[in-house]
């Protein structure tokens, strides 16, 4: 199998970069740089109009400048133009690492690749060599080989190319644009200081992260139920099913087909028996057709993109002709906003936002024109400047952002006492403010299974930790072998949805034959177990802006062997996950015990991957669930692999599971924590913070050794001793 490590350009981008290069100046100074924090500098350079770039999509809020960049600041921005491009340059040290770039089909590794920032609906990532895909993070983080870290973001919108090869450069086609470097002395701080700039992923609903079945498309509902059915007979764990286009009304978005889906709210009442919940598709892509309420109410409030001429621009997608809405417009934005109410009245558990590049059929490049026209507007923050109007060259990469940040605000709008769940397939960097997201339409191949562990680190590594591809691939038909495989990486996914196209052949775990049914069941059962160690690690992604799923280095950033590794990968600090294709994967020292969840021996297993427990480390594990409705910390069990000096911590948290009580002290922090004295190993749990009750009852411990697994028992808030 042949995995690419570089990310091809078209001849003429390689062409024009190396000009560029060429005829960069060197050592050419900012015009004006300072600090916004001790460890954060902007970087404007001397010909920078606000009015072009600003307000910043990236940034929460406009920076305030501190204080006088130090001399010994080490990483400095070069600006440059030529041949109508905008450029910013940071000179990379040869041993230094890059990463980042978002959504990128790369190893994990980025130096040496470029890609193009540029939205686009990238079938089996096969347009252009899949050097551009549905979203944008005009972002790098680089890693010295000490583990001090560095990031560098391109606080601009525009069509970019974004190259690795040895320097960072960014070439914008819009005007020159201002760059901000983070330093850290680790790769985490740098990503902390990322969320603190461009705002952290909001904590989502608990059974957000349970299992996703979905396909393009369960139709008619009596299909949607049998696999509802079957999963439930069969005792595979499972949160959500998933509604694709059609079961709408001739792909009319916020309408419902009246054959295949005559009663959208029993069908989400049959889910919600089934204490599973309903995602249901919206496009951005209103069909033309005059008595369609969406049309008509859109186009009464002229909300429609607008080409060249000021005519509205007419596209092409599932509807067929289509008129996209202009939502740099506050006006549109409420108006979208507005549509979710009867929407969601169909009880309706969260929304699926696609085609948002925008994808358009037979637009140039898939896309709508370039010198399309925004009308601008819209506040991005209430005291923040409206929008200018602008080229839809400068709009293109935040039109999705843009989308879900309107449909986030009118599913909160439409209940307000839930907190929202938002999938998006086209974003940009600071988009996890809004939605989660997935990797678009992957190939049911073994190498975009491959890929899709650094591209899902990639993410994580650019401020978006709720992400995952769709689990088994899109496009084809998946072997069973190759089926089994992703279930049991992919139940390590922060967000593990599987799907598939309308061409392909059924992919639900059942249809591969025994073998991989138990495999999905084992797979989503360990996921289910450890539910409470992964809403935790969801809690501290959302406080501190560090992805839950971790490059392998994160648990030694000294350890340079281990920068490039990306087969295995880290479920939160804890857990290291080895998939059977890591072949001598580079580890991180220590023992990294294999841990055994639900009766599994993963050493002899075909499809599980190693789960391996850092030493020191306390995993929090539940029982076996089927859905997280059934979610409790009765009967908690505590996974305890001692240290060198024999001493473990670990942590949970705990809320209701929906709702914002918790944003008013209605959680629970409960720290856990091991010592040894002599052969025995004593262990304690303790609420730390927080009103909500811990509502655990009994402890069951389990101290993973090289000897096997030792338990013991004990009610909560007392010691538990265990024997070594
Ligand atoms: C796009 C999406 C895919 C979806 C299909 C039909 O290709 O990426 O996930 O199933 O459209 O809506």
């Amino acid at each position: 199998m042949k995995i690419r490590t570089d990310s091809r350009l078209p001849g003429a981008y390689w062409k024009g970069i190396f000009l560029l290069l060429c005829i960069m100046p060197l050592g050419a100074a900012a015009e004006r740089a300072a600090l916004i924090q001790d460890n954060v500098a902007i970087f404007y350079p001397d010909n920078f109009d606000a009015d072009a770039n600003l307000p910043s999509f990236a940034l929460l809020e406009e920076p305030e400048e501190i204080g006088a960049l130090p001399e010994d600041w080490q990483t400095r921005v070069e600006f440059s133009s030529a041949f109508g491009q905008s450029m910013a340059k940071v000179e990379v040290d040869s041993s230094t690492n890059l990463y980042g770039g978002g959504e990128a089909l790369s190893r994990l590794l980025r130096k040496g690749g470029s890609q193009i920032l540029w939205n686009t609906d990238n079938y089996g990532y096969g347009r252009d060599d899949g050097v551009k895909l549905y979203q944008s993070h005009p972002w790098v983080l680089a890693v010295r080989p000490d583990g001090s870290a560095y990031g560098v973001l391109a606080d601009n919108t525009w069509k970019q190319t974004l190259s690795m090869s040895d320097d960072v450069v960014f070439s914008s086609e819009g005007p020159a644009f201002r760059v901000l470097v983070i330093e850290g002395n680790t790769p985490q701080e740098v990503l902390a200081t990322l969320g603190d700039l461009t705002g952290k992923m909001p904590l989502p609903p608990r059974w957000s992260l349970g299992f996703q079945q979905s396909r393009y498309s369960y139709v008619p509902e009596s299909r949607a139920k049998e696999i509802v059915d079957t999963f439930r007979n069969k005792k595979i764990p499972i949160d959500v099913l998933w509604f694709d286009i059609d079961y709408m009304d001739a792909f009319k978005v916020f309408t419902f087909d009246s054959e295949m889906y005559p009663d959208p709210k029993g069908m989400n009442a049959y889910l919600h028996q089934n204490k599973m919940k309903g995602i249901w598709m919206i496009d951005p892509g209103v069909g033309i057709e005059e008595g369609y309420f969406v049309y008509d109410t859109g186009t009464e409030l002229d909300i429609w993109m607008k080409d060249a001429d000021g005519e509205v621009y007419e596209g092409e997608v599932w509807p067929g002709p289509t008129v996209f809405p202009d939502f740099t417009q506050q006006k549109t934005a409420e108006w979208w906003s507005e549509l979710y109410q009867d929407f969601m009245a169909q009880d309706i558990d969260g929304v699926w936002n696609d085609m948002n590049e925008p994808s358009d059929f037979t637009g140039p490049d898939g896309s709508v024109p370039e010198d399309n026209v925004h009308a601008g507007g819209l506040r991005l923050t209430s005291n923040g400047k409206p929008l200018p109007a602008d080229s839809h060259l400068r709009y293109h990469n935040v039109y999705g952002m843009l989308m879900v940040k309107a449909s986030r605000q009118g599913i909160v709008d439409a209940n307000p006492d839930k907190r929202p769940f938002v999938l998006t397939r086209a974003n940009y960097l600071g988009g996890q403010r809004y939605a989660a997201t997935w990797t678009g339409d992957n190939n049911s191949t073994w190498e975009h299974l491959r890929l899709s562990v650094p591209m899902s680190l990639n993410l994580g590594l650019s401020g978006q930790p709720f992400n995952g591809p769709d689990i088994g691939g899109f496009i084809g038909n998946a072997s069973p072998e190759l089926f089994g495989h992703w279930m049991a990486v992919g139940a390590f996914y922060p967000f593990a949805r599987a799907h598939s196209a309308i061409e392909s052949d059924d992919q639900e775990p059942w249809v591969f034959g025994r073998e991989v049914e138990r495999a999905s069941r084992v797979a989503l059962e360990r996921r289910y177990r450890l539910m409470p160690y992964l809403y935790t690690q969801f809690y501290q992604a959302s406080k501190t802006g560090i992805p839950v799923m971790q490059p392998t280095f994160f648990a030694d950033i000294a350890d340079t062997s281990l920068r490039g590794e990306d087969r295995t990968f880290l479920f939160g600090p804890d857990l290291l996950v080895v998939p059977k294709w890591a072949d001598k994967p580079s580890m991180p020292e220590g023992a990294w015990r294999v841990l055994s969840l639900v009766g599994e021996n993963s050493l002899r297993d075909e499809f599980q991957p190693d789960l391996r427990i850092r030493d020191g480390a306390i995993v929090p594990a539940g029982k076996i669930i089927q859905s997280t409705d059934d979610y409790s910390l009765n009967e908690l069990s505590l996974y305890v692999s001692l240290d060198a000096d024999g001493n473990a911590q670990g942590q949970l948290y705990h809320d209701a599971g929906n709702g914002y009580g918790y944003q008013q002290g209605e959680y629970a922090l409960i720290e856990f924590a091991a010592t040894t004295s002599g052969d025995t190993v004593e262990v304690t749990a303790s609420k730390t913070e927080g009103n909500y009750p811990a509502e655990i009852d009994q402890l069951q411990i389990k101290l993973v050794t090289d000897d096997g697994v030792k338990t013991a028992r004990g009610a909560f808030g007392e010691v538990v001793k265990v024997r070594l």
